[in-house]
């Protein structure tokens, strides 16, 4: 068996390789695996082991068609992580998305119909479905994206469709929640409020800090693909979610307790350009065709993230301290009295 996964040096796709390179998955023991990455500011190679017997890495981007049409083939199934991620730099510059989003993903599926790979799993998000006030999504639901990156993946999951339609590709696309775990790049809300948390520095809740995201542990996230890959319908899309609802604001609260934290570093700031208000997704169709059930239990997977925020400073620290900050996470104005500790939300 040789699995192909773009995208494996960022923060989900390293979480699905290490998976399979510790023989977690029934049937793919043994799988050889190879990654493709283009190592952007998000992907990571130290999140990899070293290459091996079973591991083969491969800096390269999904736009280049040539390097594709070489590499795929001799590979049975290909697992899609491959993206621009971040909705805050989307709404900064939108190009990046839709060039790897989209064109990456067609680019990929051709090359997948010419190798004759016979699976594919297209990762997505929630975030196609845009916001909802009340109730989930079910994978019947609407997609009406609000963000450019939302907009980038639901059209990359339009393209995937048409792969499988037109050209019979055997592809299913899966629809996860807000993920969280260990390497997760520091722009993102985890580890962003507990590195500086843990550093006792002020964290920025956008707006009012009421809006609700579900969250999945990514162990539960990369389970719910390997069933997909391996028992899932071709041509159908997998919610991945039911997870944890909570807002922002009770999330900061969470992470201050979490960090040992002075809750007054969690602090206002302008809210994000269309700030999705609530994600929830129905995941009654993963549970019941392919019988998922998430294995983490919200409050200790995360404690356990804290603890390894915590415990690897070596590796978040470059991430977090030379990243470009994006305006909405500087600070618009300093505290009242000049203390960074005293200006609550
Ligand atoms: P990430 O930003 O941590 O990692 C993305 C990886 O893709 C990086 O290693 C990067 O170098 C690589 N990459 C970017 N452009 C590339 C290109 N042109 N060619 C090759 N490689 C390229 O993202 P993540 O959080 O691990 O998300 C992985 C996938 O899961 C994405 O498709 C995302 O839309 C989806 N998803 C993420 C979440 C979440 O909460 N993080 C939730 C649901 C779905
Ligand atoms: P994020 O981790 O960027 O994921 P997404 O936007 O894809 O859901 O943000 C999660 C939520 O946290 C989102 O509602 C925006 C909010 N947020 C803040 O309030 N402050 C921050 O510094 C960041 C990065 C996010």
């Amino acid at each position: 068996m040789r699995v192909f996964v773009t995208g494996g040096a960022g923060f989900i796709g390293s979480h699905y390789v290490r998976t399979l390179l510790d023989s977690r998955h029934p049937g793919f023991e043994q799988a050889r695996v190879t990654v493709l990455d283009k190592l952007t500011y998000a992907g990571n190679r130290a999140n990899l082991p070293p290459d091996g017997p079973r591991l083969t890495f491969v800096e390269g981007d999904v736009c280049d068609r040539t390097l594709l049409f070489d590499l795929l083939p001799g590979h049975d199934v290909v697992v899609h992580f491959a993206a621009e991620s971040h909705v805050d730099r989307s709404l900064v510059n939108a190009s990046a998305f839709m060039h790897t989003n989209v064109a990456g993903t067609q680019t990929l599926l051709d090359a997948c119909v010419a190798a004759g790979v016979q699976r594919v799993v297209h990762i997505s998000t929630d975030e196609v479905y845009g916001s909802i006030d009340e109730g989930s999504w079910t994978e019947e639901s609407p997609l009406l994206p609000n963000s450019p990156y939302a907009a980038s993946k639901a059209a990359s999951d339009l393209v995937a469709r048409s792969y499988w339609r037109s050209h019979g590709l055997d592809l299913s696309i899966t629809r996860c929640s807000n993920n969280y775990g260990p390497y997760q790049h520091t722009e993102k809300l985890i580890p962003l409020f507990v590195t500086n948390l843990l550093d006792g520095q002020p964290v920025g809740l956008y707006g009012d800090g009421s809006n609700v995201r579900e969250w999945l542990h990514v162990d539960d996230h990369c389970r719910a693909v390997q069933l997909v890959l391996t028992r899932g319908r071709p041509g159908e899309v997998y919610n991945v979610g039911r997870g944890n609802e909570r807002t922002n604001r009770q999330m900061a609260d969470l992470l201050v307790g979490l960090c040992g934290a002075v809750p007054g570093l969690v602090r206002p700031v302008p809210d994000r350009k269309g700030h999705d208000l609530r994600y929830s997704l129905d995941d009654r169709k993963i549970r019941d065709e392919l019988g998922f059930e998430p294995a983490v239990p919200f409050e200790q997977g995360l404690a356990d993230v804290v603890t390894w925020y915590r415990d690897n400073p070596d590796w978040w620290r470059p991430l977090r301290d030379t990243a470009h900050r994006l305006p909405l996470q500087n600070f618009p104005s300093p505290s009242p009295d000049g203390d960074p500790t005293t200006a609550a939300v």
